[in-house]
């Protein structure tokens, strides 16, 4: 499949947009500095929380799975690492339905996997794996190349 170019220059903090690559939803989401420390500090939760084993280019790393240089933008395929379902974006903290250890993530209504806004898997759900991060690179500071 070919590559696809996301521009993210009207992507506010907060925000997620969703472009197409290979036939694959894949997700690009603007986090505050708020999320980010709470990348380092929410762990306990989760079942890979440095992705030892999950689907990722070498070129990210650490709590925040994204490129060192815009560690704040997170590139995700948006398809649960269980079945396949499209997991729903919840960035809200502690919502009545998913619980005070919520700090906002993506939900899987199809058979309750939760992830964090680093794609990180929780634990005690049956996705195995932290959603995977695609190949991409920086053309410029709003242009991201995919694949
Ligand atoms: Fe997401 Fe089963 S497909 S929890």
């Amino acid at each position: 499949g070919a590559p696809v170019v996301a521009d993210i220059s009207k992507l506010e903090v907060g925000q997620r947009m969703t472009v197409e690559w290979r036939g694959k939803p894949v997700w690009i989401l603007r986090r505050s500095p708020e999320v980010m420390e709470g990348l380092e500090t929410h762990k306990d939760n989760l079942r890979d929380p440095e992705s030892a084993e999950s689907k990722q280019p070498e070129y990210v790393a650490g709590v925040s799975r994204a490129r060192q240089d815009h560690e704040n933008i997170i590139v995700l395929v948006g398809l649960c690492t269980h079945l396949g379902c499209a997991p729903l974006y919840r960035p809200e903290v502690a919502p009545e339905d998913l619980g005070p250890d919520w700090y906002g993530g993506f939900f899987c209504p199809c058979h309750g996997s939760k992830f964090d806004l680093s794609g990180r898997v929780f634990k005690s759900v049956p996705a195995p794996l932290n959603l995977e991060v695609p190949p991409y690179y920086y053309m410029s500071e709003s242009l991201i190349k995919i694949g």
